[in-house]
């Protein structure tokens, strides 16, 4: 019996020696990354101030597609709705059009839904920390980390895919980084180092991860500042770090889409106010898949006759 629990505590103290290693190392890391981040960052319109507003409506929009697009969707968005008294004013059409393309589109609703929460109870003045700025809608832990340390410095994680990657690869961690709880035991550690610079700290780990230490293909370890500590550089482990088991269940759907053409004019319909792509237009359809010859059915179901069908 005392064999046994010493072999426990044993495991135990290995278990937390490691981690206080990772985070050894993960401090070790603090001061080249802000360094490099300050001398190789690029210029990107929301960086130009630390407007809150701006931070958190980049972080919003960069959450689904690459910066490069964003930089469009960025530029129109402020033109159109300059501040946050704007943004809870818009009316929804003006807003989804302005969102159009980029997706998941209760991301502007809640944008809205949050803007109206800041002009009601905080003047139209966004939250200045952490604690409020994750009680409104849309925003969860990464961007409330992301808001606070851009534009406040409070020492705050923010981690997103690129900081799972290069932290990953740093320490040499198999975790799986699909994970929720590697990401959890990530911003846990994180927290616990984070620096002054608490900004600069993050968004130097999000542009080491999309510029140097990127996901497909080889990283470009050379060019990196942490090259020398970094455990997957040094163990020849880039390419199985990050590792990445969580199956991503995928729903297929069999759908018939109807382009129907009537004087030139082509039918559109406006789908439900609640559940996916709510409230947007789409070409009229049904959930399933039917040969040519029922689709008189479905026509005459909606007071249609069709002529000239075509596959
Ligand atoms: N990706 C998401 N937010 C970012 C930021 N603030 N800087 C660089 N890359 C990002
Ligand atoms: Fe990534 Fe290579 Fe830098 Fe390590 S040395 S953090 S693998 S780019």
């Amino acid at each position: 019996m005392e064999n046994f629990l010493k072999i426990i505590y044993n495991v135990n103290k290995g278990r937390e020696n490691i981690k206080v290693k990772e985070i050894e190392l993960i401090k070790k890391a603090r001061e080249p990354i802000i360094k490099w981040y300050q001398e190789n960052k690029r210029e990107l319109p929301w960086r130009k101030e630390k407007n809150p507003y701006h931070i958190w409506l980049s972080e919003i929009m960069l959450q689904q597609t690459r910066i490069e697009a964003v930089k469009q969707y960025y530029k129109r968005f402020l033109e159109e709705l300059p501040n946050i008294q704007d943004l809870a004013e818009v009316e929804e059409e003006k807003l989804l059009k302005l969102w159009e393309g980029l997706g998941y589109y209760n991301r502007a609703r809640n944008l809205k839904k949050a803007a109206q929460i800041i002009q009601e109870k905080y003047q139209g003045q966004m939250p200045k920390n952490y604690s409020q700025l994750i009680e409104l809608p849309g925003i969860g832990e990464y961007t409330a980390g992301a808001i606070s340390s851009i534009a406040y410095d409070e020492p705050q994680p923010a981690v997103d895919g690129n900081v799972l990657r290069v932290i990953s690869r740093l320490i040499g961690s198999k975790k799986d980084v699909l994970d929720s709880k590697t990401k959890k035991e990530m911003t846990q550690n994180l927290k616990e180092i984070m620096p002054k610079q608490a900004g600069d700290f993050n968004q130097g780990l999000m542009e080491l991860g999309e510029c140097i230490c990127m996901p497909n293909g080889e990283p470009l370890c050379e060019q990196c500042p942490l090259q020398e500590m970094c455990v997957a550089k040094n163990k020849n482990l880039t390419a199985e770090i990050p590792v990445r088991n969580a199956k991503i269940k995928r729903k297929k759907e069999e759908k018939t889409v109807f382009l129907l053409e009537f004087e030139n004019k082509i039918a559109i319909r406006k789908r439900e106010q609640t559940g996916l792509l709510a409230n947007m237009y789409e070409f009229p359809n049904i959930d399933k898949k039917v040969e040519t010859k029922e689709i008189d059915t479905v026509l005459k179901s909606w007071g249609l006759v069709g002529k000239d069908i075509k596959k």
